[in-house]
């Protein structure tokens, strides 16, 4: 009898998940040493029992980080990544998000297709640049990027 191959599902991570999304990020080059105490704000994609996505979110106030989206490299170009963002942003009415900061290396077109424009790293509010990524974790070079989450108005 043949079985069906088993469709990606997205939901919230769990502490068990942490191994599974540091291995992604460590294999797509993205900081994966300080992500762990955030888990509660992340979402998995999974593929039968393989975690083959991430996205997460640091809150601060209205405001939050969008950080560590990755996707396994043999499921890109099929839509996860879009779909794990728009998860996210769902998630994130809840936890009262109004706006998304971001900083990318490697990401700039995936998420101006997506309408977050540039932004100076100055724009951003006390609690998005007191984060680890503004702090260092994200090198000089990577381009701060900003919008409304969608649905809050
Ligand atoms: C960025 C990433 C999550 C996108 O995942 P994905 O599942 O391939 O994304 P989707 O299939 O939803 O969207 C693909 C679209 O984004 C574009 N895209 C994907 N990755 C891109 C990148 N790094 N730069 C520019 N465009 C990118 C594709 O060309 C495609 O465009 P189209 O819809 O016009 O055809 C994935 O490429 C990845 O894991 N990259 C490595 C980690 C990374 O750079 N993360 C971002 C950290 S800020």
């Amino acid at each position: 009898m043949k079985t069906s191959p088993p469709e990606i599902t997205i939901a919230p991570a769990t502490p068990a998940d942490v191994p599974a999304i540091a291995a992604l990020l460590r294999g797509a080059d993205l900081p994966h040493e300080d992500f762990a105490p955030h888990v509660a704000r992340f979402l998995v994609a999974r593929k039968g029992r393989a975690v083959v996505g991430a996205v997460g979110a640091e809150v601060a106030g209205e405001a939050a980080l969008l950080r560590s989206l990755v996707v396994a490299s043999c499921q890109r170009g099929a839509g996860l990544g879009g779909r794990l963002v728009d998860e996210l942003e769902r998630a994130a009415g809840a936890w009262g998000v109004k706006r998304w900061w971001l900083l990318t290396t490697t990401a700039e077109k995936f998420f101006t297709a997506r309408g977050f424009r540039a932004a100076a790293r100055s724009e951003a509010p006390a609690g998005i640049r007191a984060t680890g990524q503004f702090n260092g974790g994200c090198c000089c070079s990577a381009v701060c990027l900003t919008r409304e989450r969608k649905g809050t108005t």
